[in-house]
């Protein structure tokens, strides 16, 4: 007697049998690696890919499955994975020496090019990673200014260290994260992006504030985008009021345009935080900014202005290896259009997945700046027409407020399916390696997930 099931293969089945290298080798990652993942990003169920190399726009898991590529080293990686020029550069790093534990020609030649590239870069001190660099700018704002106090936004991630933690990706409502001393709580004044008028008055009436730090993109590379004026106004009041400005460039920088997304918006402030294009994909983090509040590093002419030196360590802070990635990077930064031609083709992108959110009946959004794509895919079934959705309009609450992080999981599994990895935002940040061929290929594999969405149930109209 013959047993014959009509279950249809879902989207599932069809990641599962594609990636069973990746699916034995996540079984032996939990047992060592909680999770199995060294990046809450990288979260995938039922269980991440694992990459084995990649080129360009694409890479290959160890199954042997292409990708088209839009983690792009989690925003690393304008030029692509393995340009050559920074592979060479590596290369004969590697033989030169990684760790030199001494002052070198190539941090002065990356300081350099920072300096010329970012408005606010009067002066530049690397550190290992973003995190490292938002951690340094705080203290040196606080240091300046004698004031304990930091105003940021709801939703705007600052890396991971405790004093920016509440408020970013969870406890939006102000509660203790779990491992994080309240008292650190105390030394944050966490405001909605939105309301500007309660910002300007907060930083009027309290005189306690050393610095106000925020994504100049809006919340997570742009998924909550800024209220017009926000950031004039944020640079005229605290002007005004001996506040310190600091963008946290970190995913911006070197990509919303050469000198960041300060030279887009022709807005400089007093401090910026710097990583990721930075270090030409290496590990690597920066504060950029005035050289009076950067002097603080300098015992000499911290001396001269009756100030305390900061004191400021870090084993890795500009090694040679990743200098010279950075300067290959940068260097093609300011001497091509890389960030054109990525912004060209993220519009591509964003246009054609528009076209066929209409063509397809539906009813989610897809918008982003410079060279990001974000989807909205409507967790809460609002009756949302693509051709018109405009992301100012929900506001913090109904986008990264509203996230379901299983329905974001089912659209990037869908995409893995057909050979596009795209990050949670649920988007993508795009290179300049990205051409025509990338982009065809991505919007085919954006109508297939979501026509295969829509027959497993996850897409319904309001
Ligand atoms: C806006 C922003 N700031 C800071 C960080 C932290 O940088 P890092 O991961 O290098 O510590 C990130 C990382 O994604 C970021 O996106």
């Amino acid at each position: 007697m013959s047993t014959t099931t009509n279950r249809r293969v879902t989207i599932d089945d069809e990641y599962r049998a594609r990636t069973r290298a990746s699916a034995d080798l996540y079984a032996e990652a939990c047992t060592v690696i909680p999770a199995g993942i060294t990046h809450d990003s990288r979260f995938t169920l039922p269980y991440p890919i694992f990459v084995a190399r990649a080129a360009g726009p694409r890479k290959w898991d160890v199954d042997g499955n292409e990708y088209v590529d839009y983690f792009g080293g989690h925003g690393a990686l304008l030029l692509g994975h393995s340009h050559p020029a920074v592979v060479e550069a590596v290369q004969r790093q590697v033989s030169l020496g990684t760790h030199w534990g001494a002052s070198h020609t190539l941090e002065v030649r990356w300081a350099q090019l920072v300096q010329r590239l970012i408005p606010s870069a009067e002066r530049v001190r690397f550190t290992a990673s973003g995190t490292e660099a938002s951690h340094l700018a705080l203290r040196l704002a606080r240091a300046y200014t004698g004031k304990p106090k930091i105003m940021r936004f709801v939703g705007h991630f600052h890396g991971w260290h405790g004093e920016v933690v509440a408020g970013a990706m969870s406890h939006f409502d102000g509660s203790v994260p779990a491992g994080i001393a309240p008292s650190l709580l105390d030394q944050s004044i966490v405001l909605p992006a939105e309301d500007i008028p309660r910002i300007v008055e907060t930083l009027q009436t309290r005189d306690d504030i050393a610095a106000v730090i925020f994504e100049p993109s809006g919340a997570s590379w742009g998924q909550v985008p800024l209220p017009p004026g926000f950031i004039a106004r944020l640079r005229e009041v605290t002007r005004k009021q001996g506040v310190v400005l600091i963008f946290d460039e970190v995913i911006t920088g070197f990509r919303w345009s050469r000198g960041g997304a300060q030279a887009r918006y022709g807005i400089t402030p007093d401090l910026c935080v710097l990583a990721k294009i930075l270090a030409g994909g290496l590990p690597g983090g920066a504060v950029a900014g005035a050289k009076a509040i950067m002097d603080q590093l300098d015992p000499a002419a911290a001396k001269a202005a009756s100030r305390e030196k900061i004191g400021h360590q870090g084993t890795f802070n500009a090694n040679p290896l990743c200098a010279a990635a950075a300067v290959a990077t940068l260097g093609i930064v300011e001497t091509t259009d890389v960030c054109e031609r990525a912004e060209a083709a993220a519009a591509e992108i964003r246009n054609g997945m528009r076209r066929i959110l209409i063509e397809e009946g539906v009813p989610w959004g897809v918008y982003g700046e410079a060279s990001v794509f974000i989807i909205f895919p409507n967790p809460g079934r609002l009756p949302i027409d693509p051709a018109t959705f405009d992301p100012a309009e929900l506001g913090f609450k109904g986008i990264k407020g509203a996230r379901d992080a299983n329905l974001i999981n089912r659209l990037r599994v869908a995409m893995l399916a057909n050979g596009v990895d795209i990050m949670g935002g649920p988007g993508g940040i795009v290179s300049a390696s990205h051409g025509p061929g990338e982009v065809a290929q991505t919007l085919d594999a954006f109508r297939i997930a979501v026509r295969r969405l829509k027959l497993e149930g996850d897409i319904r109209n309001a």
